[in-house]
């Protein structure tokens, strides 16, 4: 690949956020803010049941009611084209799927009537028995069956990996090994649970549709709400510049931005819908509940001779979707004999998705404990067995690392945490009535480049640079980075450019999803910029023009894909001290050390790190959507109950990195670093609560009740 020319350097600087100021002084629009003339709203209507039929609606109290438009249910919604994502087929059947899907809506003037009048709408319903409590020894666990619609491999796991995957004889390492572990691991559904909800303004202006909505990719939205309409996708537009976060939960479209459409086109104006946090958790995703058996032997020396990952995860009956947890375990470390399984069980709950680091941010957690575990079955530092394990190229494919640091991140973080004067000993330090511990764990994320990007790029005889990219910043400064990238690519100065990103009237974008956005949009960016300059030199003599120049460029191929394994790589230190009567955890350090290849931008990468360590905190202690087995249903569905680390909570978090540029991921050298922050911080909190008080808790969140 060629490099981004060396000067400027804007790279590498720590540019404060472009949008910042926007943001702070409440400047930036946000979805629902956008002004739209004579808007109504929506108040959704949802299901009381989670498995069976409605058998009889009554809408007319509520039809009756002052500024009432419109009630939409199953009976009279207009007919969808069947969608690709079953997801979207919103109040198109009697069929009820889980506990809180959509079962109808109410337009009315205002939100407050609209809100009345949705309490006023009766259902009533034919339940069936339902079915939502995931076990690993269900009979019923079956093989994903997933068609993926990024225009990634199709697959059977979201990310378009296979299921299972198998080398060697497992079964017979494990017999012949001299040290073996047997342990099951278990991770709750978690929620999202972006700052800013789910929103969607939209409105039709002669057959054509325009949403603003906070989403993680207008294209991707574009495409997928024009299918389920019967629309051509020129005939919407999504724009959505400004996104309050999304950890996944905006990258798929969901339903609640198709109801608003059929709501729009009801009744003929403009229609605000925002979803309720207590909403959101029926609504918009998850990262599904998951059990998780891992089997490793090992020789005497500690080198692995076996390794087998058994995944049973919960799905949705009405769309399957599953996580790729066991994926993480194929290429992180060397081991002749392997295995790793998926297994669904599908149940009568909301459709997952995707949220920071799906599958690995499980997997991780499971693989990165028992890693923990059976260093101290063979008597090694968890540090010194990671490294003796370390495979020299992707155990499964044989393809060698684009670039793997993993090693010099655990040797570098064990050097900054201070490891080598841990005493291994569990339950042997403390302070008072806290019990101290350290741990632990590595992480891993890959960093692909999604297909689907363009660029253009103009520019003006003063020097403006504009670049436009359906590209989305959902809050991780992807916005800055890409200008960043545009200025040393264009070899002007950050301000001769200005980036617009986040509507579909601008060059198509893949989503913000995955740690890809970087890699793939700042490639277009840079093929622009080469194209640009080239026709500069070639037709104007290097001169532009008095009315100015404009280029555009598709995301150049990259065959180095093929040639290697890539992925982001860290290590994560924690302390712990842990209360011995209560059992209350606090972390008082956490520290990562990455290989996220070359870094765009030291502040805004530093927030996505040490931001996916502050989840990975909460994912381990507090976070937990409680699914009661009687209704189907999160019961916690609020801020009150579904608790996550809030700053008093978080202490010391620090996040470095090895300087190391990747020489094949893309035109910058830089690897993806949204999500790598997340995975191994569970495991590397539990290791550490192990040694503090010598219980290994194998089941998320780490509550004081399991540490007494
Ligand atoms: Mo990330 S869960 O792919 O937005």
């Amino acid at each position: 690949m060629s490099d981004v020319r060396a000067r400027p350097h804007a790279i590498g600087s720590p540019l404060d956020r472009i949008d910042g100021a926007q943001k702070v002084t409440g400047t930036a629009t946000y979805a629902f803010e956008w002004p739209v003339e004579h808007a109504v709203y929506l108040h959704p209507l949802q299901s009381t049941i989670a498995a069976g039929r409605i058998t009889a609606v009554d809408t007319e109290a509520a039809e009756a009611e002052p500024g009432v438009l419109a009630v939409l249910t199953h009976l009279n919604a207009p007919s969808l084209t069947r969608p690709d994502d079953p997801e979207l087929a919103v109040l198109q059947t009697d069929e009820v799927a889980w506990r809180g899907q959509f079962t109808g809506a109410v337009v009315a003037e205002t939100l407050e009537a609209a809100r009345a009048a949705a309490g006023l709408v009766r259902f009533a319903y034919a339940p069936r028995e339902h079915d939502v409590v995931l076990r690993a020894d269900r009979d019923d666990l079956q093989k994903p069956v997933h068609a993926a619609v990024f225009g990634m491999e199709a697959g059977e796991l979201q990310d378009g990996s296979p299921a299972d995957s198998m080398l060697g004889d497992v079964a017979r390492a494990l017999d012949s090994a001299q040290v073996r572990l047997d342990a099951t691991y278990a991770t709750p559904m978690y929620h999202n649970n972006p700052m800013e909800p789910h929103t969607a303004v939209v409105s039709w202006d002669d057959g054509a549709l325009t949403v603003y909505c906070s989403t993680q990719g207008s294209s991707f939205s574009r495409t997928l709400i024009a299918g389920v309409l019967g629309l051509p996708p020129e005939r919407v537009r999504v724009i959505s510049p400004h996104v309050g976060g999304g950890f996944g939960s905006k990258v798929f479209p969901h339903s609640y931005a198709v109801l608003a459409a059929m709501a729009a086109r009801t009744v003929r104006r403009p229609v605000k819908f925002a979803l309720t946090r207590q909403q959101m958790f029926a609504l918009v995703g998850y990262r599904p509940a998951s059990i998780q058996r891992i089997r490793l032997g090992a020789d005497g020396d500690g080198h692995l001779t076996a390794v087998s990952h058994e995944v049973a995860e919960q799905t949705a009956k009405a769309k399957g979707y599953a996580d790729q947890v066991a994926v993480c375990t194929r290429m992180m470390y060397a081991a002749p004999n392997r295995r790793t399984t998926h297994r669904l069980a599908p149940l009568d709950i909301p459709v997952p998705t995707i949220m920071r680091a799906p599958g690995e941010g499980q997997g991780m957690f499971a693989l990165e404990s028992a890693m923990d575990e059976m260093a101290l079955a063979c008597g090694m530092d968890p540090v010194e067995f990671r490294i003796r394990n370390e495979p020299e190229v992707h155990p499964e494919s044989g393809l060698p690392f684009s670039s793997r640091h993993l090693v010099a991140c655990l040797r570098e973080g064990a050097r900054r945490a201070g490891w080598e004067r841990r005493d291994p000993t569990p339950r042997a330090r403390r302070d008072g009535r806290w019990l101290l511990g350290s741990g632990v764990a590595a992480s891993t994320y890959p960093s692909p480049r999604l297909p689907g990007s363009s660029a253009s790029i103009g520019v003006t005889p003063d020097g403006h640079h504009r670049v436009l990219i359906a590209a989305a910043d959902l809050g991780t400064g992807a916005w800055t980075a890409l200008t960043q990238i545009a200025a040393d690519a264009l070899e002007v100065p950050v301000e001769q450019v200005e980036v617009r990103i986040g509507d579909t009237a601008l060059p198509p974008a893949s989503v913000a999803g995955f740690s890809s956005g970087i890699s793939s949009w700042g490639s277009a960016i840079c093929a622009a910029a080469m194209r640009l300059r080239e026709v500069l030199e070639s037709d104007h003599g290097g001169t532009v023009p008095a009315q100015g120049l404009e280029v555009t460029a598709d995301m150049p191929a990259n065959p180095d894909e093929d040639r290697y394994a890539m992925h982001s790589f860290g290590a994560q230190f924690a302390e712990v001290r842990v209360d011995q009567d209560t059992g209350e955890v606090r972390v008082a350090r956490l520290l990562g050390m990455f290989d996220v290849g070359r870094v765009i931008n030291p502040k805004t990468v530093r927030s996505q790190l040490i931001g996916g360590m502050t989840q990975g905190m909460s994912m381990a202690l507090y976070e937990h959507s409680v699914l009661d087995p009687r209704f189907g249903h999160v019961v916690n569905h609020d801020f009150a109950q579904y608790h996550i680390a809030a700053n008093a909570d978080v202490h010391a978090v620090e996040a470095h990195w090895v300087h190391e540029r990747d020489p094949h991921t893309n035109a910058m050298g830089a690897k993806g670093a949204g999500e790598v922050g997340i995975v191994g911080t569970a495991a590397a909190i539990a290791n550490a609560v192990y040694h503090a008080t010598g219980i290994r808790v194998r089941e998320l969140p780490i509550t004081l009740d399991k540490l007494l």
